[in-house]
């Protein structure tokens, strides 16, 4: 998501430091650019000029270091650990007033500020994939962000091009609050033997007029994600209707990650 959300600032005239922590993994956020970029050429919605001073506001950069900046947005692997460690690192090699934002899908934003020395400055940032087409952000205030630290978020994400909606700190926030459990469920549905993934895929399009089938949307998001955000929903309420189905950690315990993986639900070339 991090390649989707430079893309999407580099278009919208920000200068962009694309950061991941080796070069295999910059390389693939900057083809992914280039390939949707290229893509919007094909269609005639952006020139060849534009595309090359778009890519001229992008530096790929390997590991976080003295970066001169005014936010920092987050889109590391929804890991805990991980992610306290990078707003460490953030909190020492931005300048102080610098705000930093995490593309969190669910992990508390109050934990991670508490990490940092600027709490008031740290805020939840959340994309939907894929980044440059879906039009929400939900913004998510930490216990101690400031005021003057959300409406500098909110303006970003509208400059952005996208709708901003501000949410609470609590679990999951809203988006997956709602859209986890209804894929844990269609999951259960699949170990039940309630039908095939294609049968549940196929009532939630059609009857429901989803744009994907849960468990296409699950593949989509990451089965490791899923599985991660569902653990958070779990520990964070401490309510067991968020267990995470058995059938869910198996496919995760098997690598069968989804989309990324060649193999979730469905089978991927
Ligand atoms: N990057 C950039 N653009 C993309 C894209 C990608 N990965 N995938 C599709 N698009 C663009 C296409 O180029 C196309 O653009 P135009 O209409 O302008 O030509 C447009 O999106 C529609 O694509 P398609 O016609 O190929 O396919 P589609 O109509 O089936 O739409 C979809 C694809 C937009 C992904 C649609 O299926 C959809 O909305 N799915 C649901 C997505 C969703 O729920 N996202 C949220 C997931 S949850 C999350 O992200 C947060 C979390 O915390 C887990």
């Amino acid at each position: 998501m991090g390649a989707g959300i430079a893309q999407v600032a580099a278009m919208h005239h920000h200068s962009v430091v694309l950061v991941d922590r080796d070069e295999a993994a910059v390389n693939r956020g900057v083809a992914a650019i280039e390939r949707n970029l290229g893509r919007l050429v094909e269609k005639g919605r952006l020139s060849e000029e534009q595309r090359g001073t778009i890519v001229t506001h992008i530096r790929p950069e390997i590991g976080i270091k003295d970066f001169d900046v005014d936010v920092a947005i987050e889109a590391a692997t929804e890991d805990l650990e991980l992610k306290i460690e990078l707003f460490r690192a953030l909190d020492q090699s931005t300048p102080p007033e610098a705000i930093l934002a995490s593309n969190t899908s669910s992990i508390s934003i109050t934990t991670l500020a508490a990490q940092t020395r600027r709490p008031s400055h740290v805020i939840g940032m959340h994309f939907m994939n894929p980044v440059p087409v879906m039009q929400l952000v939900e913004i998510i205030r930490g216990i101690a962000t400031s005021q003057a630290t959300y409406e500098f978020t909110e303006k970003l994400a509208r400059d952005l091009g996208k709708t901003p909606v501000e949410v609470r700190d609590f679990p999951g926030f809203v988006s997956n609050r709602v859209l986890m459990p209804m894929i844990n469920e269609a999951i259960y549905a699949v170990y039940e033997g309630v039908g095939s993934p294609e049968a549940i895929d196929t009532v939630m399009k059609l009857g429901m007029n989803h744009p994907m089938g849960p468990l296409q949307l699950a593949d989509f998001i990451g089965l490791d994600t899923c599985l991660a955000i569902m653990n958070v929903l779990y520990d964070g309420f401490s309510d067991t209707k968020y267990r995470p189905c058995p059938l869910l950690k198996q496919y995760v315990a098997a690598g069968w990650y989804g989309r990324k993986s060649g193999r979730g639900f469905y089978t991927y070339e």
